[in-house]
């Protein structure tokens, strides 16, 4: 996928990937940040998903189907591995990435706030990145433990948008960027309900991770197109025209001296049911 295609796609059409004007764009998003961001906290949700020999494993929202494979490894020749995703094209994506693997995993197109699966299902089940774009999240993660059989293991990966931290001297403006860019998403600050959800839903064994994120100047212009929540604020007048124009520039002068910095956290709850 090309550099172009990368920039031409912001990441709240996750909601939408099938209507997006680019899902190529979407693709590769997902390709660079699991790289770049995701490698180490993916390894660790199999872990909590103590996967074993024949596990049954479902992962919401699979996007291209890459995790779904690592379980499937996880599993062996007595397991299984299932994907679901509210996308046809990320389904056919999956269903293509899978097509040399020595042992297949199952892809189906389904809506994680109405899974089509029985109760008590799966050994595991997994969610990652996938709360913050679905009107009801609440109800999509009571889903998830719903097909989660009795003893079995869950865990749910989200950013929490509610948490960046960037460094700019408008600090006044900053605040208002970040919101505006938080808010572009169904529910950009879903990470900090994760335990608080899971404890209403009566798992046990509740344990939460806060992982911090950094995030570089390239990825917040191009991967987080940070100028479209600027012209948000602007547009909206949440912040003065003049300094939503200044913004920009000064962040590219601080990256140029090296001044750059911005985090943000993402949060993995782990639990069973009960
Ligand atoms: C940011 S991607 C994350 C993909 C994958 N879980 C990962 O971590 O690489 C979000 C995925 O959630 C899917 N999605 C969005 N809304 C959904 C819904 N209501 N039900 C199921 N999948 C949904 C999107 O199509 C997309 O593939």
């Amino acid at each position: 996928v090309q550099e172009a295609a990368f920039v031409s796609e912001e990441i709240s059409a996750f909601s939408q990937v099938d209507g997006a004007a680019s899902a190529c764009a979407l693709v590769d998003f997902l390709d660079r940040t699991a790289a770049a961001h995701f490698s180490e906290i993916n390894q660790r949700s199999f872990e909590y998903l103590r996967l074993r020999e024949s596990a049954s494993a479902l992962d919401i929202g699979c996007g291209t189907g890459d995790d779904v494979r690592m379980m499937r490894k996880r599993v062996g020749a007595g397991g299984s591995s299932t994907g679901v995703d509210l996308s046809r094209l990320m389904i056919d994506e999956a269903l293509q990435r899978d097509r040399e693997s020595a042992l297949r995993s199952c892809f189906l197109v389904e809506d994680a706030q109405g899974l089509s699966f029985p109760d008590n299902s799966f050994d595991a089940c997994r969610i990652s990145r996938v709360l913050l774009h679905v009107p009801d999240a609440e109800s999509a993660l009571s889903e998830v433990v719903r097909v989660t059989r009795p003893g079995g293991r869950i865990v749910a990966i989200e950013p929490d948008f509610g948490t960046m931290a960037l460094a700019h001297p408008d600090r006044e403006t900053t605040r208002t960027v970040l919101n505006v860019f938080c808010d572009s998403f169904a529910h950009g600050a879903v990470g900090r309900w994760l335990s608080v959800w899971f404890r209403s839903l009566g798992m046990k064994e509740i344990q939460c991770e806060p992982h911090v994120i950094s995030i570089d100047a390239a990825f917040l212009r191009h991967g987080f197109q940070i100028e479209k929540a600027i012209r948000r604020a602007s547009d909206l007048k949440l912040a003065a025209v003049e300094r939503c124009d200044d913004f920009l520039p000064v962040l590219d002068d601080m990256a140029a001296r090296e001044e750059f910095f911005c985090i943000a956290t993402v949060l993995m709850v782990s639990a069973t049911k009960p």
